[in-house]
């Protein structure tokens, strides 16, 4: 239905207004690095606020959020509901998979009735890459869209929380080296990931892989590329792990998850070839010992828990940026 929006063609300047501002969320591509310091910079105010002063703004009372998940999601929705119900709107998630959708109705149809029932502002998920930038173009104007993941293109506020966290820990970008490993392949979270990090000017940035979960033109994204998992964490501060997208595979791209963690899971040992003080990450859901060991998600160094923490902070930023925009007016 939205194939003219494949990833690639997608036209990222229709989520800013005219005077450059935030007023649909859909994709870290084509936003500048000020903007991106603006989320971080919001989300940290919203993080050292005690909840009961950010009840006292609610930016957003009087607003209607709907969340239409048209795919599988806990932590992502959640996060999203506990946002903008802080920011005091009224919040509706839609399971899409069990509603309408499955009885024949078009996306098209589906948003035109929540239309009717006075959204504000859609958070979508959905398995087809283009479909927030779908539902953003045939929204009503005063209706904002946050794509909260789509087939494998972007999961933006994803990667903004990523960054998020690493500047909590790091710092400043350039100097950093980070590594992001696994599925990239099917990986929307290392796509928008790739992107941040390049426009913040980090100082590489490098994704391990076997040859069959790598995008055949992943070099163009401004990336480094290992195969061999021992030499691309050498020396890194940061390590970003990726679960194995099965249910994106058609066909069997490995050879065993035995297999796949002997020479790609990231055990304490291999962690030893980071520098010292890296930290590991991970969007969620982890799968223990596939891609990380237990004693690696469960150590010190991992910091998997407080991306989620994060991802509340980021997700209200991100919200009241489209506010203030004119977005949801
Ligand atoms: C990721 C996603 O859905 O893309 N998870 C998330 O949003 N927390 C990654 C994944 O599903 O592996």
């Amino acid at each position: 239905m939205y194939k003219h929006l494949t990833p690639g063609a997608l036209p990222s300047s229709m989520q800013l207004s005219n005077d450059g501002r935030l007023r649909h969320f859909l994709t870290i591509e084509g936003l500048s690095p000020l903007l991106l310091e603006e989320i971080l910079d919001r989300a940290e105010q919203f993080l050292s606020l005690p909840e009961k002063q950010q009840k006292k703004a609610p930016l957003l009372r009087g607003k209607t959020v709907m969340n239409l998940f048209f795919e599988n999601s806990t932590r992502t929705r959640v996060t999203f509901e506990i946002a903008a119900q802080r920011l005091g709107a009224d919040v509706t998630s839609l399971d899409i998979r069990t509603s309408s959708a499955s009885k024949g109705e078009t996306l098209l149809d589906t948003i035109r009735n929540l239309e009717a029932m006075n959204a504000d502002m859609f958070v979508v998920r959905h398995e087809h890459a283009g479909a927030a930038h779908f539902i953003a173009r045939y929204a009503a104007p005063h209706v904002s869209v946050l794509n909260a993941g789509d087939g494998r293109h972007a999961h933006p506020t994803q990667a903004m929380l990523d960054m998020f966290t690493i500047r909590k820990h790091k710092g400043e970008f350039p100097p950093l080296k980070v590594a992001i490993v696994g599925d990239i392949l099917h990986s929307r979270v290392a796509r928008s990931n790739i992107h941040a990090l390049n426009t913040l000017s980090t100082g590489e940035v490098r994704v391990i892989a076997p040859k069959t979960l790598l995008p055949f033109d992943v070099e163009k994204m401004g990336v480094k590329v290992y195969t061999d998992m021992d030499e691309g964490l050498r020396d890194v501060d940061v390590v970003i792990m990726l679960r194995l997208q099965r249910e994106r595979m058609g066909s069997a791209l490995l050879p065993s998850e035995r297999e796949f963690f002997r020479l790609y899971g990231l055990t304490e040992k291999r962690l030893e070839l980071t520098k010292l003080d890296a930290i590991v990450m991970h969007p969620g859901p982890i799968n223990r010992g596939i891609e990380i060991a237990s004693s690696v998600a469960d150590g010190p160094r991992s910091v998997i828990l407080q991306q989620v923490t994060n991802g509340i902070a980021v997700r209200m930023a991100v919200m009241a940026m489209i506010m203030g925009s004119g977005g949801m007016a």
